[in-house]
């Protein structure tokens, strides 16, 4: 018997020249999707209040993003569709474009560094730092062995739970001590927000009685510096001048906090896409990111582009921690579709994948900028949304965007107010006649 999850995704080139049912046929015909899952968008998403019920007080109903797929990517030799959940025009065309470029030139490869994500318990005011530090060390075994058997026993049995426990000072501004426990715990493949932050609220009484010190609040921390993801781009054989151009738009990331912020948000362009598709918390690994890039002290680029011989090498190393498991992950049926469309099978294997496509979004976006410019990829694409942002009805759309497209071609530059000139004009035209 075939197996079906071996089958190559390629090839999907002309993908996007495909009317929407079409698109839809193609990916039921190589199996991404299956006729239950084609019906789902076909019938416009969920339908019912129920989900939404589950998840916030006062529903009111659903906000729908458009959801589309970017193809050509290569990720650690396994080919892959990526669904990705997001409004701005150009993500998904650029993340393609540049995927295939990257799978014809070269190569993407990702590494995990870590497993643990981190909670904090705070101590806002230690009578002797030294003498605290030394109480919770003490029983630092117990402490970790107490957590695992009550509250994280269910990871530990998958091969998680908690791993070690930290204690820090820091110096207040009236200059008393402030101590922070950090929780290590290897969550498998849960985002693990929950279970991390059960287990501090869990060992803050054992914790005050070994110490005689107050807790003041426990919770998780984004900023998870001990479970990082890498992604690595590879262009060989490139043109040495481009090549050069984007390690110089590089370094001014990596120099300059005001640059860095675009460069990240470009980042984050092919990032929270996915986050959103696959049902994760976007807010919670954004937050992550910015603090990641800020951790020399100083606000910075989350990846880095260097020229090596005749290759061009790029890195992104960033604190991507998702789930697969739980949540909306697991109810959501857009949610579950994008992991089934994937293939994915582990939380790491989620944040891999996510790490690439940040990374590739971003040489796509270094790419224009320094050859280009922004503007000619944006605006083609932003051309049927002007065109209805003027009222263009169907019958006028054809002519209204050909004509924004030759002006856009001469000029370099167009607007809304182009498209309200170009939908008058036709309309007059067509009175006259
Ligand atoms: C726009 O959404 C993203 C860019 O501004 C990213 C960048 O400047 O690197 C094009």
């Amino acid at each position: 018997m075939e197996d079906k999850s071996k089958k190559s995704l390629y090839n999907f080139t002309g993908f996007s020249k495909l009317n929407y049912l079409e698109r839809l046929n193609k990916l039921k015909t190589n199996f991404v999707l299956s006729e239950e899952d084609v019906n789902f968008f076909k019938n416009g998403g969920i339908q019912t209040p129920d989900l939404g019920e589950k998840f916030v007080e006062n529903l009111l109903g659903y906000f729908q993003i458009p959801m589309g797929v970017a193809t050509n990517f290569c990720i650690d030799g396994q080919d892959y569709l990526i669904p990705m959940a997001v409004e701005e025009t150009s993500i998904i065309a650029a993340a393609s474009k540049t995927a295939k470029w990257v799978r014809e030139n070269g190569e993407i490869k990702t590494e995990i560094i870590g497993t643990d994500i981190i909670g904090q318990i705070q101590f806002s005011k230690v009578k002797n730092f030294t003498e605290f530090e030394a109480a919770v060390l003490q029983q630092k075994d117990y402490l970790i062995g107490l957590a695992n058997k009550e509250v994280a026993f269910g990871l530990v049995a998958r091969g998680g739970g908690v791993t070690n426990l930290t204690v820090r000072e820091l110096i207040r501004d009236d200059g008393l001590s402030m101590a922070v426990v950090h929780i290590y715990m290897n969550p498998c493949d849960a985002m693990g927000a929950n279970i991390i932050n059960q287990v501090c609220e869990f060992l803050k009484d054992p914790m005050q009685e070994f110490t005689g010190e107050t807790v003041t609040m426990c919770i998780l921390s984004n900023l998870v510096d001990s479970k990082l993801t890498k992604a690595t781009v590879t262009i060989n054989n490139i043109e040495k001048d481009l090549a050069y151009k984007i390690e110089e738009a590089s370094r001014f990331a990596e120099l300059d906090s005001y640059r860095a912020a675009t460069n990240n948000k470009g980042v984050l362009n092919g990032i929270d896409p996915i986050l959103i598709a696959t049902g994760n918390d976007w807010r919670a690994v954004e937050a992550g990111v910015h603090a990641y890039a800020a951790r020399a002290g100083k606000y910075s680029s989350i990846t880095k582009w260097r020229v090596v011989g005749n290759k061009l090498v790029g890195e992104l190393t960033a604190p991507l921690v998702v789930g697969t498991v739980g949540g909306v992950t697991t109810l959501h049926p857009a949610a579950k579709i994008s992991l089934k469309m994937m293939q994915i099978k582990s939380a790491e294997h989620l944040s891999r994948i996510i790490a690439s496509v940040g990374l590739v979004q971003n040489l796509g976006a270094l790419k224009a900028l320094t050859t280009v410019g922004i503007i000619e990829g944006h605006m083609k694409l932003h051309v049927k949304n002007l065109s209805l942002g003027a009222g263009a009805t169907e019958k006028e759309m054809p002519f209204v965007v050909k004509k924004l497209e030759e002006i856009l071609a001469i000029t370099k530059r167009i607007s809304l107010s182009n498209a309200v000139e170009v939908v008058k004009d036709f309309r007059k035209k067509t009175e006259i006649k």
